[in-house]
């Protein structure tokens, strides 16, 4: 299995890792169009077929922070270490792009922790607040626990 950077013609099926996600209320559907804008910031576990089947996302918000989004992997796939490793492979873009704070909001704050996330409050990262939780139809109802990785 190999972490790489994504690729234009793979946007679709990133978007079907979250299919069952989306359509069971708990995630919102990512746009194509974004998806594809900010290819750069996208990770995808590759199978050696080359077929994808898990992705994550680097979100930046300023040269400090940044957020790992998006993370998926294929049901039949899970339980073998892959969002760890994709986790991982976002926090090394992240270190290699000069940035110093990783967060995440997420509902497997155990796997986070694992590697060495640490849980926080969202209220502290006022740029996730005003971007994305202020908009957000969830958020009377947000059940995701913020953590941080602080890579200074
Ligand atoms: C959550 C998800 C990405 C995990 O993928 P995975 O490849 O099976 O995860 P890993 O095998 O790398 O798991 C690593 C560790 O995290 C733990 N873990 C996995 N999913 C977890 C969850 N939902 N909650 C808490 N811990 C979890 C595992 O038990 C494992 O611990 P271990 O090393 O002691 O066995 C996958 O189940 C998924 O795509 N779910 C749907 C989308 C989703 O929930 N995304 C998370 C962001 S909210």
């Amino acid at each position: 299995m190999n972490i790489r950077p994504a690729q234009l013609d793979e946007v679709e099926t990133i978007r079907a890792l979250f299919e069952d996600e989306v359509r069971a209320g708990r995630m919102l559907p990512r746009p194509a169009e974004q998806i594809a804008g900010a290819i750069d910031d996208w990770l995808v576990a590759a199978d050696e077929d080359g077929r994808v089947v898990g992705c994550v996302s680097l979100v930046v918000f300023n040269r400090r922070l940044c957020e790992v989004r998006s993370l998926a992997v294929h049901p039949d796939y899970r339980g073998n270490g892959l969002a760890s490793k994709l986790v991982a492979g976002s926090v090394d873009l992240a270190r290699a792009r000069g940035l110093q704070r990783v967060l995440t909001l997420t509902r497997a704050a155990g796997l986070f922790e694992k590697l060495g996330f640490r849980r926080d409050f969202v209220a502290n990262f006022p740029e996730k607040v005003w971007r994305d939780c202020a908009p957000c139809p969830f958020r009377h109802a947000c059940d995701e626990i913020a953590l941080l990785f602080d890579l200074a």
